[in-house]
């Protein structure tokens, strides 16, 4: 909140609603309800709504053309005051709609005044987040997009390389780094549609509903619509004001997001570490330690997971703000900014730190090979081989088992024994086990839609860069 207006107590009657009022707001009550510190981030949605509905208003026949002219004549140089630095927030004004109104008025005298005619706040504001929020949505839906890409390449590059596949984080079976990222991908796939789907439900245009139970001007509420590229009008004016369904529907979104963000970053985080080892980050996108000189911390991943905390909290605000609320607009409504703007810059920041750091990340394929081979991860392919030359699977369960006791006792993989050593838990065993046996064979096994198979990812790739485009 800025503190230059914090002892100027207006008189009520310079209240744009001070009429009825015999004495001014208490000096703390005025700075307690005010909303302006915040949003002012809106002008620009303000006025573009603003114009539209002078252009209808003259339409209609309630404004002359010259009236609407110098409307958004004035409107436009108060943009450009506010852009050039040359406004000063009122608190007295209470928020952003009465101190651009104000403003207007100033600028172009009494026909100012006019421009609030055949609506109210209430649909204002509930108009300029929506505008606000459509504009954030397709910076966001790129900013997604271009994360994606940078997936689908590292996928590409990495189709070949093998590392362990973890159930329980315990070495399961192998996989490749490229089938490992296209996991990630289709998380995100979902995330951008979700987010196009709250898109529809974004652009449905409030204005019009007045206070709360619409207006007795001749208004054209189509007319405004298509001038400000909302889909059409909403329905009902007492759900107009209220409704904020919208924005907790982003901050769902955002919170997924968030979710699949901070799996990634977690994966990322152990990849790191000298334990695994599996890959490395470039040092721009890292820190080091003010003690320790050998440090290297992944602070881009961490931090994206720390901020799920804020961006779930953010819709257990929203889901609790909205919970019980009588229709139609209540105070309680202005509560909703904060964590939606909140919401919006955390996510944006998000996606670009990892826009820009994912087709940075370099796989070490011969540590995630090693480790693959560590634990046994072949042991499958060895069970699925018994099954394919007779043996029912719960036999083919215990051999390996046998086989995979021996190999821990001997400390060697499956593919490092010998035919006769295998060949002592089963006499089915032949030499062609070692084809399954290798990592390769492994992985070029899972050869269908949707499997770890290199020529696989290729494919997946592939039809994914289609379906982004
Ligand atoms: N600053 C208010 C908000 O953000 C604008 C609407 C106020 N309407 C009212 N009748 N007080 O919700």
């Amino acid at each position: 909140m800025t503190d230059q207006n914090k002892s100027d107590q207006t008189t009520s009657s310079e209240k744009p609603w001070g009429g009825r009022f015999s004495e001014p707001t208490d000096a703390f009550v005025e700075r307690f309800t005010a909303s302006v510190g915040f949003d002012q981030r809106l002008y620009h949605h303000d006025i573009t709504g603003s114009i539209a509905h002078a252009t209808m208003l003259a339409k209609v026949g309630v404004l002359t053309d010259a009236e609407r002219d110098q409307i958004i004549e004035g409107l436009k140089g108060v943009k450009e005051d506010i852009e050039a630095g040359r406004f000063e927030w009122s608190v007295s004004l209470e928020d952003v709609h009465m101190n651009v109104e104000a403003r207007l008025t100033d600028r172009i005298g009494i026909t100012g005044k006019k421009l609030h005619t055949g609506r109210s706040r209430n649909d204002q504001v509930a108009t300029d987040i929506r505008l606000y929020l459509r504009d954030e949505i397709d910076v966001i839906a790129e900013e997604l997009a271009r994360l994606q890409a940078g997936l689908l390449d590292l996928a590409e590059r990495e189709a070949d390389t093998i590392m362990p596949g973890f159930t329980h984080l315990q070495t399961a079976q192998p996989v490749t780094f490229g089938h490992h990222l296209l996991a990630w991908y289709e998380m995100l796939v979902r995330d951008a549609d979700r987010l196009q789907d709250c898109r529809k439900r974004v652009n449905v245009m409030p204005l019009g509903a007045a206070a709360l139970a619409g207006t007795t001007y001749p208004i054209d509420r189509n007319l405004t619509a298509e001038l400000l590229g909302f889909d059409r009008p909403t329905e009902n004016s007492l759900d107009s004001v209220s409704d904020r369904d919208f924005a907790i529907e982003f901050c769902s979104f955002a919170a997924l997001l968030m979710t699949h963000l901070s799996r990634f970053s977690e994966e990322l985080v152990l990849w790191t570490s000298a334990q695994f080892d599996f890959i490395d980050l470039p040092d721009r996108f890292c820190t080091g330690s003010s003690i320790m000189p050998q440090k290297k911390n992944p602070d881009v991943p961490e931090l994206v997971r720390g901020k799920t905390g804020r961006v779930n909290g953010h819709l257990i605000s929203l889901l609790t703000l909205m919970k019980s609320q009588p229709l139609a607009y209540n105070k309680d409504n202005q509560e909703d900014k904060e964590p939606l703007f909140d919401t919006v810059d955390t996510i944006k920041g998000c996606l670009k730190a990892y826009a820009d750091m994912v087709p940075a990340i370099k796989a070490k394929a011969d540590n995630m090979r090693v480790a693959a081979k560590r634990g046994f991860s072949t042991a499958t392919d060895l069970a699925d081989y018994l099954v394919k030359k007779g043996v029912p699977f719960r036999d083919a369960h215990e051999i390996v088992g046998k086989s995979v006791a021996f190999g821990v006792a001997e400390n060697r993989d499956l593919s490092e024994m010998t035919l006769e050593e295998l060949k002592q838990f089963s006499d089915v065993i032949a030499e062609d086990v070692f084809d399954v046996l290798t990592l390769e064979g492994s992985v070029q096994a899972r050869d269908h839609l949707g499997g770890t198979a290199p020529k696989q990812v290729r494919a997946a790739v592939a039809r994914a860069r289609a379906a982004l485009k």
